[in-house]
């Protein structure tokens, strides 16, 4: 489904579409199953252990006590879409007693979570692949279901809502972190030059305001050959611009838009156009409330406190001192963020 209005497209939608249509996709589909490694092989606790020198290691542990700390006596637990295997992995180290299994609808991400918890040794995490909007799991069946970044990636966040709700028992939560969109500008364009498993990526996103959505648009190159010589120079010549969102901020006139699109199109093996709605807090809550979950609570983000924390701690020399109690802290600060009101982080009580 697409909510393209024909005079609602940029210069380059608009050559896009006329020089190599694309096919309406998912994000999982276009983007999860064709990426090798979604976190670069840096998943805390998952490839490298914690060390409390590092403000990112800080946060990935208060995260883990966050969700940890929302139900200790939890024995089934859900991820929504796990990705590499976060919190799914470690998340079911911190609780030995559940069983934790993670969902996703990508096989090739299921296939590289069961890989890592198979290398930690983590018996008590599996993964399936399936969508959210049909999870294999009976009615009321389940006590914890937790997403991190995942839930504003599926096609249709209500009817996930309603799946999540259906799964959980009386009294089982959702606790989901989420991206609150709060664009820069009141529309933003990036392209971004990747590698994929089954070739290369040319990548044009298009975030705006309002409508809160983001449409990516991705093209599908050879691995060699012309293509992989014109990729190439592109990826060089976008080295210098101003990014944003991680990808290269796309100017007006650059020759990183059209005039690139018209080189590669006819070199291309696929196209594809992926529509995702984006989220407002109040628009969440509300959407939860009419899923059926009768407390819904937006809080802080435990890795944003843990970062505050760790940064003035490793300015001052101060991580050092405390390394033997990291975990302790990490801990009281993933419950703190719990309890605290604020925004990326929900908790939902069915
Ligand atoms: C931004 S990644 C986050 C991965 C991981 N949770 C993390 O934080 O590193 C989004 C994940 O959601 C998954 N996803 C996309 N559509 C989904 C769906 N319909 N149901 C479940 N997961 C989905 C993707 O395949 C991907 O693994």
């Amino acid at each position: 489904m697409t909510l393209v209005t024909p005079d609602d497209l940029t210069d380059l939608e608009w050559r896009w579409r006329m020089l190599a249509p694309p096919e309406a996709s998912d994000a999982a589909r276009a983007v999860y199953q064709r990426t090798r490694l979604w976190t670069s092989g840096n998943l805390p606790a998952v490839d490298v252990p914690y060390d409390a020198q590092r403000e990112d290691h800080w946060a990935a542990a208060a995260r883990i006590a966050d969700y940890a700390a929302v139900l200790p006596e939890a024995r089934t637990v859900v991820d929504i879409g796990p990705g590499d295997g976060w919190p799914s992995i470690p998340l079911a180290r911190a609780l030995p007693h559940a069983r934790v299994t993670g969902v996703d609808p990508a096989s090739r991400r299921t296939e590289v979570c069961a890989a890592n918890a198979v290398r930690l040794a983590v018996m008590n995490a599996s993964f399936v692949t399936a969508s959210a909007d049909a999870l294999p799991f009976d009615d009321g069946t389940v006590d914890l279901v937790t997403a991190a970044a995942s839930l504003e990636e599926t096609p249709n966040p209500e009817s996930v809502f309603e799946e999540i709700a259906r799964v959980l028992r009386p009294g089982g939560v959702l606790r989901a972190s989420y991206q609150v969109w709060r664009l820069p500008a009141p529309e933003i364009e990036t392209v971004a030059l990747t590698e994929a498993l089954d070739g290369l990526l040319y990548v044009y996103a298009r975030r705006s305001q309002t409508p809160a959505r983001e449409r990516r648009y991705l093209l599908l190159l050879p691995s060699d050959g012309v293509a992989a010589e014109a990729h190439r120079e592109a990826l060089i010549a976008s080295a210098d611009e101003p990014r944003a969102y991680g990808e290269t901020l796309l100017r007006p006139g650059s020759l990183l838009g059209v005039p690139l699109i018209g080189r590669l199109a006819p070199l291309a093996r696929a196209s594809m156009v992926v529509e995702l709605r984006r989220w407002t807090t109040p628009w969440l809550v509300e959407a939860l409330r009419a899923a059926g979950f009768r407390d819904v609570r937006a809080t802080q983000h435990a890795g944003d406190l843990a970062r505050a924390v760790a940064r003035r701690l490793i300015a001052s020399g101060g991580a050092e001192a405390v390394a033997q109690e990291f975990e302790v802290l990490t801990r009281a600060l993933g419950e703190a963020a719990a309890s605290l009101p604020g925004e990326e982080m929900v908790t939902a009580v069915r």
